[in-house]
């Protein structure tokens, strides 16, 4: 469901998605998100998939290495799943219940576009296997950082970081990435706020902190 600046929260449980293909920013806006955050003394915890918990890191390495071991896409779809359990489990749900503000890099919304737009596995087993790992904890919000994947490659090429198998897929891939992401957020019932993500990061910092803020306001558990 897209959402504008008059969606109102309405049972909120303070936890945000960050989404978005490849070298959009998600890591940047995160980093930005915290630092406020801190400032206004608001409980939070900025974690990111895959790769939250001790598992997850061993996961994430096999995940996110080339020289790994060949996998079906099938497979991946449930190293992805079993990340996203544990990260459920271990991270994201205590740290909901001591009243956190949780703030994520990426979700099951990336698997859906990796696994099941991207790898073309069947959508709705997909979605099935992401709803089991999930285990009922979906976000308030996502905040879907768009834009041309091409653009987002040079921006990460642009600079030495971890490298990430996925960006060796062919354009094609990361364009029906996009493709998903944009299709998710029309259609799930979760909402989703689309930011245009070739803006300045000030730009981006600023409409995103807005709905982080609104929610905020909004929420039961979480004061300003
Ligand atoms: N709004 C922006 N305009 C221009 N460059 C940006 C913007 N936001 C981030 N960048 C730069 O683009 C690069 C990728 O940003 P970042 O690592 O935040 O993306 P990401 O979405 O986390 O990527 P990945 O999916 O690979 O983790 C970095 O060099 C960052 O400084
Ligand atoms: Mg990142």
């Amino acid at each position: 469901m897209l959402i504008d600046d008059t969606f109102q929260f309405s049972n909120s449980r303070g936890f945000v998605v960050i989404e978005g293909v490849n070298g959009a920013g998600k890591s940047t806006l995160l980093s930005h998100l915290e630092r406020v955050l801190v400032e206004s003394q608001i409980p939070t915890l900025i974690t990111r998939q895959p790769g939250g918990t001790a598992l997850g890191k061993l996961l994430r390495s096999v995940l996110l290495e080339s020289e790994g071991a060949a996998r079906t896409p099938l497979a991946e779809l449930f190293l992805f799943a079993a990340d996203r359990a544990q990260h459920v489990s271990e991270v994201i749900l205590p740290a909901l219940r001591a009243g956190k503000l949780v703030l994520c890099d990426r979700y099951s919304f990336s698997t859906e576009a990796f696994q099941g737009y991207g790898r073309e596995l069947d959508l709705d087993g997909v979605r099935q296997v992401n709803e089991i790992a999930v285990q009922g904890c979906y976000p308030d919000v996502v905040i879907l950082l768009d834009m041309d994947p091409a653009a987002g490659l040079k921006r990460n090429a642009s600079e030495p970081r971890e490298h990430d198998s996925f960006e060796d897929e062919e354009l094609s891939f990361h364009t029906r990435l996009r493709r998903g992401f944009l299709q998710m957020a029309e259609d799930l019932p979760i909402p989703f706020l689309v930011i245009d993500a070739t803006q300045t990061r000030e730009k981006v910092a600023q409409q995103a902190t807005a709905v982080v803020q609104k929610l905020l306001k909004e929420s039961k558990h979480l004061v300003l």
